[in-house]
């Protein structure tokens, strides 16, 4: 199999300083508003964030409190109503290739086999080895042998694969992740996980990942930041001890146990506030 720094035509990813340096994420005092007046609702308010490159940060935070709209912000489906978000210091002003994006739903193109749906990017972008390219990421996410297979015929865990595949296809510096392995079932969910960091190793691009499973995202993240709703912020940021590789086994590590009560209990105390709000 080559590397990345093989199909991208460099001798080596260390003679490529450049590429290791991209992918750095600056959210900047970001508000978004939708709707006006009486019907206003900020789904995200003056929220600051600064992520390194080739970080994996896990957003975590209960549904409805900003995570995907947050995230569609850096993807550049969403305009801030303030602030702005820098993506190599270029500011977002619509989706583009270098930010990759991994949905919940798998929107694979179901008339597509499985190559093509990851050639279809890099042939887009005009990539002239873009079916060495495809064929890079097949073989990355284990489905070579599933090339020709149209999406109906794949597994929910191997469509997501192919999802992470195409993402990854145009070689983009971010790859933002919006609860992909939300609909898989409990044990692929694991496999998906162990997958994604097998891949993250070897690419090194950098991840936002939203979730909201605690479990989820200390295994996955170097940072977790968490988010509470009404409105939408970020409410605690915590660094992850767990060394890597990470193994499914960690979950009994006291570390482990440590910062998940910790994303928990702020979990909890952000649920009281927003209940006893409700209720005044
Ligand atoms: N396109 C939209 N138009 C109006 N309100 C929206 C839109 N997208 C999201 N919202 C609202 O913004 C808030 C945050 O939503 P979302 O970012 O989807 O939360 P999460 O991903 O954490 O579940 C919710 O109150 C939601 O109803
Ligand atoms: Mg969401």
């Amino acid at each position: 199999m080559q590397n990345v720094a093989q199909v991208m035509d460099f001798n080596s990813i260390e003679e490529q300083p450049a590429l290791k340096k991209r992918g750095r994420i600056q959210i900047d005092n970001v508000s978004l508003v939708f709707g006006t007046g009486k019907q206003a609702n900020i789904a995200v308010q003056e929220t600051s964030l600064d992520i390194e490159p080739g970080e994996f940060v896990c957003i975590l935070g209960p549904s409805g409190c900003g995570k995907s709209t947050l995230l569609n912000s850096v993807a550049g489906y969403v305009t801030p109503t303030t602030g702005e978000v820098l993506v190599d210091g270029e500011p977002v002003v619509e989706p583009g290739p270098d930010r990759g994006m991994v949905f919940q739903q798998y929107s694979l193109l179901p008339w597509k086999t499985t190559f093509d749906n990851i050639a279809l990017g890099p042939s887009l972008c005009g990539d002239v080895e873009a079916t060495r390219t495809a064929e890079y990421f097949l073989d990355m996410v284990g489905l070579t042998k599933y090339r020709n297979h149209y999406p109906a015929e794949l597994s929910g865990g191997m469509q997501q694969r192919v999802g992470i595949a195409r993402a990854l296809a145009t070689n983009p510096s971010v790859l933002l992740m919006d609860e992909p392995f939300g609909a898989l079932d409990a044990q692929t969910r694991l496999v998906m996980q162990e997958s994604l960091l097998e891949v993250w190793s070897e690419f090194g691009t950098t991840v936002l990942f939203v979730t909201h499973d605690v479990d989820e995202s200390v295994f996955l993240a170097d940072r977790i930041i968490v988010m509470s709703a009404s409105p939408g912020k970020v409410v605690a940021e915590f660094d992850n001890p767990l060394p890597r590789p990470r193994s499914p086994d960690m979950s009994t590590r006291k570390d482990y146990i440590e910062i998940k009560q910790k994303c928990l209990e702020v979990i909890r105390s952000e649920s009281l506030r927003a209940f006893e709000l409700q209720n005044a």
